[in-house]
């Protein structure tokens, strides 16, 4: 079975809609579609805005279906000049920008526990996802995307991260989801389609693009799947 999450009900909905032989299952706070995408097992649910929420989503998904592998799709502002509004940014791995225990030594991203600062996503899902990508036709870029519990709309913000972490996308569920994912061994990618720049007008390109954006997730998931 595939699994897939989405932050906002804009970014799911859409994929909801064509799944067929739909089941919907309640659990915990989190409502999940199940059925069938050409003929393919999938499940579908709306995590919700940032990193914890993300995380309670992810969990639960991995504990309650037995998942070949998870996405995490949805729309991100961009980092890389090689990507354009509504491009696709592809995981390589996965930061958390705003993990910070530097002051005890630790290189920023650190994540405490595990250890580690970039989660790889799983070669073989990346393979599929770039091949689905190309069908479609839509400009991408694989590298590494990186979250964190805010709407990143400065330059400064911006380039801070790209320095740091040299990521190309920022959004704000991903690297939780990696995260959950490492830890339960579930292979995973992270699929974001550029609504903004992560610049001072972010929040302007968010509102005009967004629905565009989306439009081509959902084609690169229909090719996935
Ligand atoms: N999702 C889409 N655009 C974003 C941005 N600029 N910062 C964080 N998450 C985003």
């Amino acid at each position: 079975m595939i699994g897939i999450i989405g932050a906002m009900p804009i970014e799911v909905d859409a994929i909801k809609a064509i799944v067929e032989n739909k089941e919907e299952i309640h659990i915990g706070s989190i409502d999940f579609v199940k059925g069938t995408i050409n003929k393919k097992d999938i499940v579908v649910a709306q995590c919700g805005i940032g990193k914890v929420f993300a995380a309670i989503c992810a969990e639960a998904m991995i504990l309650n279906f037995k998942l070949d592998y998870l996405l995490n799709v949805g729309v991100a502002g961009s980092i890389s000049n090689n990507l354009d509004i509504t491009s696709i940014a592809i995981s390589q791995s996965l930061v958390q920008h705003d993990m910070d225990t530097s002051p005890l030594g630790d290189p920023i991203g650190m994540l405490s526990g595990i250890n580690i600062v970039n989660i790889e996503a799983d070669k073989e899902v990346v393979k599929k996802v770039e091949e689905a990508v190309k069908k479609v036709g839509i400009n991408y870029e694989i590298g590494v995307i990186a979250s964190g519990d805010q709407f990143v709309n400065s330059k400064e913000k911006k380039d801070w991260i790209k320095e740091n972490f040299n990521a190309i996308a920022c959004e704000m569920e991903g690297a939780a989801i990696a995260q959950v994912a490492y830890v339960n061994k579930v292979p995973f990618c992270v699929i974001r389609a550029m609504s903004d720049k992560a610049d001072g007008s972010s929040h302007m390109d968010f509102a005009e693009f967004t629905k565009k954006a989306i439009k081509n997730s959902v084609e690169v998931i229909r090719a996935l799947i």
